[in-house]
């Protein structure tokens, strides 16, 4: 079969011979199954689309892994981050925009007394926990979810320190697991960390919060967020705002600038007090055209109620996939959230399965749709691209469907 993307897959053949993994990102790398179709470099995005080395177009859903919200190169904030730059990027001394967005945070976060900054996801995360530890003089963290590649987070993969291994503690998403590890390791675990699961219903996931904000309080351990995913995503104030059960410390990323590098964690006023005794400091984490970009992106997201549009667009797509996957009878089925769902592939075992998700990634990206793990709504996407996302959906389903029937 012939690549449609030769330009992409000579320079990612070349990639490999000097770039370990042939890319920063591992969710970036071409899946072997899907090597000439998937591209594996974009050159340009706007709105909604993105172009490929090769010139092929896409309705992009993957949305650079989560952190652009509003739409690629979007008008607002770049503008912002660009005036920025314009006086310097990062200076001698902090800049007063640092003030201004801590300011905005702690009006728009619920758990936000006090913020910090950094620059990613791992980076929030990690210095939560230390904050966590320095606050609360206990070593233990048990955890839900991934929260990014730093040593704390995951235990027992390679290269990782050994003496790491016990003091992180992996729970999955049920309040019985969580006592259990709360009580076994009693008195001794500074933090409960849980990012959100993609194929839980609001129900769930709110009973789920509810618990472990009871269990922690009453063993005495803090509660902290990972909202990487679902902060600025899911409402203004992340998870916290929309199921309404607040943590004592949060930490946010990807979303909160469209995709300018920043990270906050924010929290209770004297759990945030603990940073005065700990080593937390970045050359970067006062940058300032990535806090232009956040205050210009916060400001688009309360001003045109961004939010609505994502409900309501993520709802119209997973109820389209939904109805299709079931007249055809494909195992195909779209779940969790509708700002950022996901979609599974069921067949007769896991094999089938996974051959009906490379088959439905096959026929998405050649009909010039980019799907993901997760699907990520913006403000960008319109009531014509969700439509014309539907139509190439139900077109890839049928072709699925012929090529099971003959198979
Ligand atoms: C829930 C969650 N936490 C943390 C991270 C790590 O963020 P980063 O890749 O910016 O370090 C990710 C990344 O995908 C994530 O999904």
């Amino acid at each position: 079969m012939t690549s449609r993307v030769p330009k992409g897959d000579a320079l990612y053949e070349r990639a490999l011979r000097t770039i370990p993994w042939g890319t920063q990102t591992g969710s970036k790398r071409p899946a072997a199954e899907l090597r000439g179709i998937a591209p594996p470099y974009i050159v340009r995005g706007k709105g909604c689309r993105i172009w490929d080395l090769d010139e092929n177009e896409y309705i992009d859903y993957k949305m650079a892994c989560g952190p652009i919200i509003l739409g690629h190169a979007y008008d607002r904030v770049n503008a912002a981050a660009m005036a920025q730059m314009a006086s310097g990027v990062v200076h001698s001394a902090a800049h007063p925009v640092e003030v201004e967005l801590a300011e905005e945070l702690t009006r728009t976060v619920p758990c936000a007394e006090m913020v910090r900054f950094l620059k990613s996801g791992a980076e929030v995360t990690s210095a939560a926990v230390r904050i966590a530890r320095a606050h609360t003089g206990r070593e233990k963290v048990i955890s839900s979810g991934y929260h990014g590649w730093h040593d704390w987070s995951l235990p027992g993969t390679k290269g990782v320190p050994a003496a790491l291994h016990e003091l992180t503690v992996s729970v999955p998403w049920e309040a019985g697991k969580l006592e259990e590890a709360l009580e076994r390791h009693r008195g001794q675990v500074a933090c409960f960390i849980l990012s959100l699961p993609y194929d839980r219903t609001e129900e769930e996931i709110r009973d789920f919060l509810k618990a472990a904000r009871a269990l922690t309080t009453r063993e005495g351990v803090l509660l902290v967020y990972d909202e990487i995913v679902t902060g600025f995503r899911l409402a203004m104030g992340g998870a916290q705002e929309r199921f309404g059960v607040v943590p004592d410390l949060a930490a946010f990323s990807k979303a909160m600038a469209n995709g300018f590098p920043i990270g906050a964690v924010t929290g209770r006023r004297d759990v945030m007090a603990a940073w005065e005794g700990v080593s937390i400091s970045s050359t970067f984490g006062g940058e300032a055209f990535s806090m232009a970009a956040a205050l210009a992106t916060v400001a688009e997201l309360r001003e045109k109620r961004v939010h609505d549009h994502l409900w309501k667009v993520g709802t119209r797509l997973m109820n389209g996939i939904n109805a299709m996957g079931s007249d055809l009878g494909l195992g195909i089925r779209a779940e969790g959230l509708a700002p950022v769902f996901s979609v599974r592939f069921e067949g007769k075992d896991a094999e089938a399965g996974r051959r009906l998700s490379v088959a439905f990634q096959r026929e998405l990206l050649t009909r010039g749709v980019m799907p993901y793990l997760v699907w990520y709504i913006t403000y960008s996407h319109s009531e014509q691209d969700t439509e014309r996302t539907l139509q190439v959906i139900r077109e890839a389903m049928e072709e699925i469907k012929r090529e099971t029937k003959n198979a």
